[in-house]
């Protein structure tokens, strides 16, 4: 390693004006009020407008900057624009800053780093070799992105929690996560998402994923319904419910999982022909799971006391074969 040698005298943001609550997001998309910051745990964001480009951004935060640096646009030796993406193919972000900072007829050199997530790494490195050798004192570096021009704001969509189109399969009460990390790294081809409200689950889940060392599983640590509220439909590829909570007494029935508040919203977002697998070991909630999924849309496809080929046998049915209950296994297709 070589010291860089540079010293920052002065650094300078700027935010866009326009503010974007999660509530905004939750009306636009029709959701229910608190969903958006549910699923992404974001309160609010800026937003560019038409006038803040990323050469406007750009030029306010690098005055902010040579204030602090006490330094004007004419003291510059070089401007160097390190934006993961360009303002305009020609000229270049830089060149379009340099004009803003009123240096258009200056012949102060102005260009671009084009290395994406590396730019303002390797903008630094080349403003310490300007220095180095002599050839500039004082260099202006500037990032500027705007990401919501990349967006369609009316399709949030599954997979892009992955970053791609990879299949999308859900884990609804994963417990202590030990099924759902079997099967992301049985098929790391597929994204899992998992919901778990019970937070000490979440963080044993969390040691599975760094134990396996997986990559391909995401996690919503709350109720699945909320999670099914926003998800685009027929995102779902494949659904687990691996022993939901029993709710034994006949008057607590209505709070199952297999009840048309929870299994419509999952027959929405799941695909047609999508796999939906239960595993029991109630008798009665295997009773209400065949009467109550296929009225939700989905056909039974088998049933019995064997398991799927792929299964792992989970922390809670491990205590009910301690304890002497029988396992029951489900398989079920969205029409
Ligand atoms: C009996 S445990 C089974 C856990 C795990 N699947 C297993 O087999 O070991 C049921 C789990 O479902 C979770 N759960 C209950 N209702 C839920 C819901 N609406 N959304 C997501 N998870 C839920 C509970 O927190 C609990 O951890």
């Amino acid at each position: 390693m070589f010291p860089i040698p540079l010293t920052i005298r002065g650094t300078g943001s700027y935010q866009p004006r326009r503010v974007l609550t999660s509530e905004e997001i939750d009306a636009r998309l029709g959701w229910r009020p608190g969903s958006c910051h549910a699923l992404y745990g974001i309160r609010s964001r800026h937003v560019a407008d038409e006038d803040e480009t990323s050469s406007a951004m750009a030029a306010e935060a690098a005055r902010e900057a040579m204030e602090m640096a006490e330094c004007t646009p004419r003291d510059l030796d070089l401007i160097i624009g390190a934006c993961g993406v360009m303002e305009q193919p020609i000229p270049s972000t830089a060149v379009l800053v340099q004009d803003r900072l009123g240096l258009g007829r200056s012949g102060t050199p102005a260009w671009d780093v084009n290395a994406t997530c590396l730019g303002f790494m390797k903008a630094m490195d080349l403003a310490a070799l300007h220095i180095a050798t002599g050839r500039a004192k004082r260099v202006l570096v500037f990032s500027s992105d705007i990401a919501s021009v990349g967006l369609d704001w009316r399709r949030p969509d599954a997979a892009a929690i992955f970053g791609d189109a990879r299949p999308v399969w859900l884990e609804v009460g994963f417990g202590g996560g030990e099924h759902m990390v079997h099967m992301a790294a049985s098929y790391p081809e597929i994204g899992i998402i998992g919901c778990e409200p019970f937070i000490n689950g979440v963080a044993m889940l969390l040691g599975k994923i760094r134990a396996a060392g997986v990559g391909n599983v995401s996690v919503h640590p709350g109720d699945a319904r909320d999670l099914m509220d926003v998800l685009p439909p027929a995102s779902i590829a494949k659904a687990f419910l691996n022993y939901p909570d029993p709710w034994p007494k006949a008057r607590h029935h209505r709070r199952r999982f297999v009840t048309p508040e929870h299994l419509i919203p999952l027959a929405r977002v799941m695909q047609p022909g999508a796999e939906f697998r239960v595993a029991t070991d109630i008798p009665d909630y295997m009773r209400q799971t065949l009467e109550e999924v296929p009225l939700a849309g989905f056909d039974l496809v088998a049933e019995g006391p064997e398991p799927w080929q792929d299964w792992l046998s989970t922390r809670y049915e491990q205590k009910a074969l301690r304890e002497g209950r029988v396992p029951h296994y489900a398989t079920f297709r969205r029409r």
